[in-house]
């Protein structure tokens, strides 16, 4: 599937974000990036926490803190779990992912566990997504 930049590169940068990554309840380091339209890529990691359902997932800490820098479209997001583990965003990650791609089209770019990166969309993640449609 295509998105504007080598799936790899853009893992790549998840793994280097996965290392800041503050786990230290789950020793379950994660890492994301976001490809905004601009061509910029933003980091995230998990955020834990001691009362644990404060924790914060990477994408969603990536997806903070590119709003927070005025970036609010994106092409592509990729997530980089421990080496074997082939992760997908979370359910919550899903919907706030939603939030900036209505159509689905954002590419979500995983790796198997081989390490080799997979690409998919969010709407093949998270059909029939609940939307600012379904409030009215
Ligand atoms: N985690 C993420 O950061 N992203 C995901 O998509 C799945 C789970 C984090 C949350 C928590 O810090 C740890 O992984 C274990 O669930």
């Amino acid at each position: 599937m295509d998105i504007p930049m080598d799936p790899a590169a853009l893992m790549a940068l998840a793994e280097h974000a996965r290392g800041f990554a503050h786990a230290p309840y789950s020793r379950f380091q994660v890492g994301a990036a976001l490809l905004c339209d601009d061509g910029s890529v933003v980091g995230g990691c998990n955020v834990e926490n001691a009362s644990y359902g404060a924790t914060i997932c990477a994408e969603r800490v990536a997806v903070g803190a590119a709003v927070a820098s005025g970036r609010r479209r994106f092409v592509a997001v990729a997530v980089a779990g421990p080496a074997g583990v082939a992760l997908g965003p979370c359910g919550i990650c899903r919907q706030v992912l939603s939030e900036f791609s209505p159509d689905g089209a954002l590419r979500v770019v995983t790796r198997d566990a081989a390490g080799a990166p997979r690409v998919t969309t969010l709407g093949a993640l998270l059909p029939a997504a609940f939307g600012p449609a379904d409030l009215r």
